[in-house]
């Protein structure tokens, strides 16, 4: 893995990353730093919509906008017409799980690592429709326990929702097993892809999920407010957007409507074109490094900063499972992880934090307080790994 992450021109990168220059940017799992090609397609729309008219902008780029979608399915393994942009991952997620025909009784399998607006959606069905949420429990490995999930799937469930790396860890979930479990029992699966798009790689044929949500800004390096569904076959048939405007359905006469065959029924008609522009740049500049390079690499520094971090006294690392990727969490003993992040922040280090109401059904559940999150990407180095932990090391003992 470590040769194949070397032949990236990381040199290279850096140099279209003008981000680097300023900041130390650990948060990826936030908000990546884009790339000059985002930005420039993103700031050449809005200039052509001030030149031409908004509209007019819109036809003109009408060949590249479709591209977005052949992007976003090359990215994935899916068709063009399975794919829906819309602003964020949780609107992608939610337009397919509160569209899904839940009757009273569904019971729906979700894992510790769901994330957090998932969990409220699914309380908010508990409480609207009478399904029944129920807990996988963590493996030994802090993976979803796959006999566990087998178990429930044989009592019978409508759904199965996993969150594939979680927002408050490195944990890569096992989503091929669990796609296979899901297609033997028959069950519809929804795979919450939004911290693993561009970390890892994603074939939705190979995972066998039936939804899949993600995000442009995070490790796709992306615009903020982009974000993206994938639906297939299944999805299609039975999901009936909770929304629908003129873009997701047609007006055909007086009393009636008709809903478009493809997922873009699950957008809406105004949007935000310079962001989707900006997201297919942003997947095809991706595509371009290629995923299983990008991602060897980030997971071999992701690997890096977990192992020099717990060579700290008073470190301990929190991130669980058999595959880990970028996102890497600790506390020190001591210090509060809201005050270490920002004094990284005032050394232009930037990181975030994971508080219990992010996870309740994991850190509390572990006993751990807030942790701070470095989450790493293919663009950081070695010697900002070093950096970073010699940092912490010294904000240790200053404390
Ligand atoms: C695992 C996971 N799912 C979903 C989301 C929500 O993504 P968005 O903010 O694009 O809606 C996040 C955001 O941090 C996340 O970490």
């Amino acid at each position: 893995m470590i040769s194949r992450a070397t032949e990236l021109p990381v040199a290279e990168i850096r140099g279209a990353t003008p981000g680097v220059e300023n900041v130390l940017h650990f948060n990826n799992a936030g908000s990546a730093l884009p790339p000059n090609i985002v930005v420039e397609t993103v700031v050449d729309h809005l200039r052509r919509e001030a030149a031409i008219g908004g509209y007019e902008a819109a036809d003109e780029a009408s060949g590249r906008l479709e591209r977005v979608y052949e992007s976003l399915a090359t990215l994935i393994g899916a068709q063009a017409e399975q794919m829906a942009v819309v602003e964020n991952a949780t609107r992608a997620w939610d337009m397919a799980v509160y569209g899904y025909p839940f009757q009273s009784g569904d019971r729906v399998l979700i894992c510790r690592a769901e994330y957090v607006s998932n969990v409220i959606a699914f309380l908010q069905l508990e409480r609207r429709l009478g399904i029944e949420v129920v807990l996988i429990e963590d493996d030994a490995d802090g993976q979803i326990d796959l006999g566990h999930l087998e178990r429930e799937l044989d009592l019978g469930a409508a759904m199965v929702a996993m969150t594939h790396a979680p927002t408050n860890g490195g944990l890569i979930n096992p989503a091929v097993a669990v796609g296979e479990l899901c297609a033997n029992s028959g069950t519809f699966f929804v795979l919450d892809a939004c911290q693993s798009a561009g970390q890892v790689p994603l074939d939705v044929a190979e995972i066998k999920c039936d939804v899949l949500s993600g995000t442009g800004r995070k490790y796709l390096r992306g615009p903020r407010g982009t974000g993206f569904l994938f639906a297939g076959p299944r999805a299609l048939e039975r999901i009936e957007p909770p929304f629908l405007d003129l873009h997701a359905a047609e007006w055909t006469s007086e009393s009636d409507y008709e809903i478009r065959a493809d997922a873009r029924r699950f957008e809406n008609w105004e949007t935000n074109y310079a962001g989707k522009l900006g997201l297919g740049a942003a997947v095809d500049y991706a595509l371009g490094m290629g995923i299983d390079a990008t991602s060897a690499r980030l997971c071999s520094l992701g690997a890096s900063l977990r192992s020099a971090l717990e060579s700290v006294p008073g470190v301990s690392v929190h991130d669980k499972g058999v595959e880990r990727g970028g996102i890497v969490t600790f506390a020190v003993e001591g210090v509060e992880s809201e005050k270490l992040k920002t004094q990284l922040s005032a050394q232009q280090m930037n990181t975030s934090t994971s508080p219990a109401g992010h996870a309740r059904f994991d850190l509390p559940h572990r006993g751990l307080p807030t942790l701070v999150r470095a989450s790493v990407h293919y663009y950081n180095t070695q010697e900002e790994v070093d950096r970073f932990v010699a940092a912490i090391d010294a904000l240790r003992q200053g404390n």
